[in-house]
């Protein structure tokens, strides 16, 4: 049974689904494994090392493939390559892959979209959305104190002493606990807010501040945060404002579910930070926590400068990829059996994972949304 492994089309995707060290893992398991040339390029892992770890090179590999992986979900013309029954393991995220999921259903594809692991303990070594956030809570910490033409860390020095930076970091899930690991390892003071109870706990164990809002907590289904009312996003706003006006970095990272992103921060509160100030807007991608903040651009908002998140893994590659490959070769060892793939569709995280599977679209929420937009 052949494994593919896709050179990625989407612009600006630069991991690959599978590194190198981990093509044994996959011939161990009786598979073939077929790289795409250039598949690894951007993330730094070449053609030759792939072919020296059991692999072999192949422009045609997806012809001939039983299973397929890939960060972006195929494209409609690579899917369309493949053979009936083939198994596609990338991200597809279902409320904007509506076409592509009914195109998969119709062509008998089987589609597991690494965002659908559920978040049980059994699953946590194939959990991407984690190990990617991971990466993203890293980065935007450094791109901050990068960009902030100051110290983040204090100095006493014979010249004087130099105070450490302030940084504000809003949404305190994996990656908003990561940024705010990396700011204090950097030395600098760190306050943050969650809308979930327990976050609260969690920021101090990473050495930050918990900034307590006089509102309630917002704990949602699966451990998630909930929606905010209109009334009580104005109100957060209004408290959080100070703080904000007193950072000289503001981090943001909250985000919900399947939807767009809570807008947290608006350009009024931007505007009154301090000269040289940055902002790093993680969910810019998803509608953004940043009133005006621009995915993949920086822009100017009063005396701050604004950088938006666009697929901000993709700019640490080779990490990115080699925690991604490590969670996509967990999932496809769990679906092998003694005869190569062999998915077991009565276990949770498999039924879970999986969208489309012979001819019918398997995941119930996204059937509800192609029934919804049907009318
Ligand atoms: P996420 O990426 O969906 O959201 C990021 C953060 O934004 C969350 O902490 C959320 O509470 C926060 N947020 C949402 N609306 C907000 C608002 N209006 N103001 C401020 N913050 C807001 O979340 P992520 O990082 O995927 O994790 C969500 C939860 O799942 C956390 O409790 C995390 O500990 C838990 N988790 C559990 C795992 C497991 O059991 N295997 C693995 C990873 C996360």
């Amino acid at each position: 049974m052949l494994v593919a492994v896709v050179r990625e089309t989407r612009a600006g995707e630069t991991r690959v689904a599978l590194v190198p060290e981990l093509v044994a893992k996959l011939t161990g398991l009786g598979y073939d494994v077929a790289v795409e040339p250039g598949a690894g390029h951007a993330a730094q892992c070449d053609d030759d090392e792939y072919v020296a770890a059991g692999a072999r090179l192949a422009t045609e590999a997806l012809r001939d493939a039983s299973v397929v992986l890939s960060v972006a979900p195929l494209a409609s013309a690579q899917a369309r390559r493949l053979r009936e029954g083939v198994a596609t393991i990338s991200f597809l995220p279902p409320a904007q892959s509506l076409d592509l999921i009914v195109e998969r259903r119709d062509l008998l594809l089987t589609s597991f979209a690494m965002e659908l692991v559920p978040r049980i303990s059994r699953a946590q070594s194939m959990d991407a959305l984690s190990s990617q956030a991971l990466v993203a809570g890293y980065r935007c910490a450094v791109v901050a104190a990068g960009r902030l033409r100051r110290f983040f860390p204090l100095n006493m020095t014979a010249a004087g002493t130099v105070s450490p930076a302030e940084v504000v970091v809003l949404g305190a899930g994996v990656a908003g606990l990561q940024a705010i690991a990396t700011c204090r390892r950097l030395g600098a003071v760190v306050r943050a807010y969650d809308v979930r109870a327990a976050a609260a706990e969690e920021i101090r164990s990473m050495g930050a501040t918990a900034i307590e809002l006089d509102l309630e907590s917002l704990e949602g289904a699966g451990g998630y945060a909930r929606e905010m009312t209109e009334e009580r996003a104005a109100r957060q706003r209004e408290l959080l404002a100070p703080y904000i006006a007193a950072a000289d970095a503001l981090i943001t990272t909250a985000a919900l579910p399947g939807r767009a992103a809570p807008m947290l921060v608006t350009a009024e509160m931007v505007a009154q930070m301090r000269a040289g100030s940055v902002v790093i807007d993680l969910a810019a991608d998803s509608g953004g926590n940043v009133q005006g903040s621009v995915p993949g651009a920086v822009v100017q908002i009063g005396r701050a400068q604004v950088w938006g998140g666009s697929n901000v893994p993709s700019q640490m590659p080779g990490p990115a990829s080699r925690l991604y490959a490590q969670n996509v070769v967990n999932l496809l060892t769990l679906m092998t059996g003694e005869d190569g793939f062999a998915p077991d569709f009565d276990d949770e995280i498999v039924s879970s994972t999986c969208v489309t599977h012979a001819g019918e679209v398997s995941h119930a929420p996204t059937r509800e949304l192609l029934q919804a937009r049907a009318g």
